[in-house]
């Protein structure tokens, strides 16, 4: 062969060797293992509050449903409707029977002349009250203070923000004077350049019974009592409460929430709105729940003005017996 020819032939070989390497590698990029989803993070087997891998115990990221916005983090969930049908964890032993221990008139705050607000403190003999004013936006629901059995809140709208997902279903709503505090809650952040997305706001008392016998039988009933209310002592069943997270949905309803620039804004602005971040840092002895910086109650402008000027609690706000020893 001569000189031009061999050189010839290795120029082509030199060309396959380069154009075989040039497609493994895109293949390689194409076939890359996507990331593996947190635990508790959406795999599209049913909802998850509960505790993310290597964090404490988490806030529900949503009980049901939902399709993640594109570009955004997983919604926790996966159907809005709760699985019927499953077992229904039993009450607290200090759970009143039927009607029984129910609240005073909401006419002041508890302790005062006039016989108690909404909210109603746990009695001397330990027993649960049953709140007497469920629909009123000042309500105490808490672990010693639940809502009927039967309360469903009359005027459920969709509040016209962003969520994590994006399906018209019941975790998106809330009662109406909530929603609209939420929609300029949001406004006002977003003047400020915070962006923020619901994640989860109102449970039916079916749904807040469905999620806790699912935590209760993934954790166990002690561990899921501590992240997670009995059915009928959650806040989010009175369409007052919903989880927040910056738009990326990142930290849903997990403890990096609290690190992030939209947290910290919550912490100075959400009162303005009449929201309260209704589980502070270091209140666990009084509220019963773990830190949540994502989880907000419309209590109003007046009384949410109070507690963040006080830096308290709802609880301290009525002078209620502090739910310490629940957990
Ligand atoms: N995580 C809060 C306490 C709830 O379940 O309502
Ligand atoms: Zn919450």
């Amino acid at each position: 062969m001569g000189r031009g020819k061999f050189l010839m032939l290795v120029a082509l070989a030199v060309v396959v060797v380069l154009g075989a390497y040039a497609v493994l590698e895109k293949k390689e990029a194409v076939t890359e293992t996507p990331p593996k989803l947190a635990e508790g993070a959406d795999d599209g087997s049913g909802e998850s509050e509960g505790e993310v891998s290597g964090q404490t115990p988490q806030e529900p990221g949503g009980e049901t449903g939902g399709t993640p916005v594109s570009g955004e983090a997983p919604e926790t969930s996966a159907t809005d409707k709760p699985s019927g049908g499953e077992a229904t964890t039993p009450p607290t032993t200090d759970k009143p029977s039927g009607g029984e221990a129910t609240a005073p008139p909401a006419t002041g705050k508890p302790g005062s002349a006039d016989g108690g607000q909404a909210g109603i403190s746990k009695g001397e003999d330990g027993a649960i009250a049953v709140i007497g004013k469920p629909e009123s936006v000042e309500a105490l629901v808490n672990p010693f203070n639940m809502l009927p059995d039967d309360y469903e809140p009359s005027d459920l709208v969709y509040p016209d923000v962003r969520f994590i997902f994006k399906e018209k279903i019941e975790k998106r709503m809330m009662r109406e004077e909530a929603a609209e505090a939420l929609e300029k809650l949001f406004a006002g952040a977003e003047k400020d350049n915070i962006y923020l997305a619901g994640v989860s706001a109102y449970r039916s008392h079916k749904t807040q019974k469905a999620l806790f016998d699912r935590y209760v039988k993934r954790d166990g009933y002690e561990k899921a009592r501590t992240y997670s209310a009995l059915p009928g002592t959650s806040e989010h069943e009175t369409g007052l409460a919903v989880d927040v997270t910056s738009s990326d949905g990142k930290c849903a309803a997990a403890d990096c929430f609290g690190d992030t620039k939209e947290a910290d804004w919550l912490k100075k602005h959400a009162a303005d709105y009449g929201f309260i971040i209704r589980y502070p840092e270091g209140k666990q002895d009084i509220t019963g729940y773990q830190y949540e910086p994502w989880h907000l109650r419309y209590v109003g402008e007046e009384v949410a003005g109070e507690i963040a000027a006080n830096g308290s609690t709802l609880e301290e706000y009525y002078n209620a017996v502090p739910v310490s020893g629940t957990k």
